[in-house]
């Protein structure tokens, strides 16, 4: 009913490194191009687990839009925000909070494994509880139909969907809802409305997948519905009210395969990042002093390059060529380990010089980033603002 829009979020807690890169953000400036997208900075969530050390959050919010961009994410394409700039996201939480079943929140894998490995905080606490839920209200909010995350993050899209469907069977149900829903059957003209029904009458009584997706399609076709009519037509298909909130798919993206400076996956609690704009100098040094295949003692020690933590960056960065000539030099002790590394460091340089480049217009201009942002929180909030009104009334709050 809803045409794809994509929604994800990240949380500012740090600065961004080259694991985000190619983990996230890559994937969001291909995004951008295909669909319509929703990017923001949920500093909220960041709360939930930094509430004691809020200045971290306030310093990561405009860097890492400053990354964004420098990454190519474009707001020409795609639409920028912060989450807390959008108020609707705490009110649509507060709503979904009446009908969220504790033992749900309970449940949610995240909820005992992040308490855990935070151990050192207190997260015991109603907003940690309350994460995923609000995730949801970000997600439903926007009627976000693609959710890119990686898979920690899948039980908090399904967590979502469960949300959306007990809203929809709740709420949905408006009074008279199979007459209206038989007039806008008529209202598709008798051809069509026929075969809506019969492919209706397929799902129901045979639970025919293909004929509720056909079903979807001529409806999707159907340009002069009322969005009213169109959203009884979807729910009366599935048997249930009015379809209000909609369910979200996760789009699963392929875990960073990023290694740290260690070999280990890079990752800043294991302090082996190079971080987006790092400084040539820095850089260089960085990957220089890398440990190396342990038993190449002297330059005339022969290596393998499979033991070492330079062998992973080269599979990231370097061609076939470059890797024959690691592979060969390194086993015969014809190439040393800076000589190595050279190629590594050219192709992380290259990596992050248009980088660099586009992030220095806003470093020079911190007003273009605001600008950026109060553009796309407005947009946001229109779009939030129309859902949340068809949830208040759908829950018996819109007096007037
Ligand atoms: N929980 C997500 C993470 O840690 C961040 C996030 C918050 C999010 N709200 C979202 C991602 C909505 C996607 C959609 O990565
Ligand atoms: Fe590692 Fe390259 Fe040195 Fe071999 S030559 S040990 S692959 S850095």
């Amino acid at each position: 009913m809803f045409a794809d829009r994509v929604l994800s979020g990240m949380r500012p807690t740090g600065s961004l490194h080259l694991g985000h890169y190619h983990g996230v953000l890559k994937n969001w400036v291909q995004m951008q191009h295909e669909y319509e997208c929703l990017f923001f900075v949920a500093d909220w969530h960041a709360l939930t687990t930094h509430y004691d050390t809020p200045q971290v959050i306030e310093q990561s919010v405009w860097d890492m839009v400053v990354d964004w961009l420098a990454a190519g994410v474009d707001p020409a394409h795609a639409t920028l925000f912060i989450q807390s700039r959008v108020p609707e996201h705490a009110e649509l939480h507060l709503l979904l909070s009446m009908i969220t079943p504790l033992g749900w929140l309970e449940r949610v894998p995240t909820y005992k494994d992040q308490q855990e490995k935070l151990s050192e905080k207190d997260l015991s606490t109603y907003g940690f509880l309350g994460y995923p839920l609000l995730q949801s209200a970000d997600i439903l909010i926007y009627r976000a139909t693609q959710v890119p995350v990686g898979e920690d993050q899948v039980p908090h899209i399904e967590f979502t969907r469960e949300i959306a469907r007990r809203f929809n069977h709740i709420y949905g149900r408006e009074p008279g809802f199979e007459e209206k829903a038989e007039a806008a059957v008529k209202k598709l003209g008798s051809k069509k409305a026929r075969l809506y029904n019969e492919l209706r009458t397929r799902f129901q009584e045979q639970g025919d997948d293909a004929a509720l997706e056909s079903a979807k399609s001529l409806l999707d076709e159907q340009q002069s519905l009322s969005h009213g009519d169109r959203e009884r037509l979807f729910g009366y298909l599935e048997g249930g009210g009015k379809m209000i909130l909609s369910e979200p798919r996760a789009m699963l993206t392929a875990a960073s395969k990023m290694p740290g400076l260690d070999g280990q996956k890079m990752s800043k609690s294991y302090d082996n990042t190079i971080t987006l704009r790092e400084d040539e100098a820095s850089v260089t040094k960085k990957i220089r002093t890398m440990p190396t295949d342990p038993a190449r003692i002297r330059r005339t020690d022969p290596g393998t390059p499979e033991k070492c933590p330079v062998w992973p960056l080269h599979q990231v960065y370097s061609s076939e060529d470059v890797k024959q000539w690691v592979q060969k030099g390194c086993t015969t002790a014809g190439i040393g380990c800076i000589e190595c590394k050279q190629p590594v460091i050219d192709a992380v340089l290259e990596e992050q010089r248009p980088m660099r480049e586009r992030a220095q217009q806003y470093l020079d201009d911190p007003a273009l980033v605001r600008n950026i942002i109060a553009d796309g929180c407005e947009k946001a909030r229109e779009l939030a603002r129309e859902t949340m009104r068809d949830v208040r009334e759908a829950m018996g709050l819109s007096y007037s």
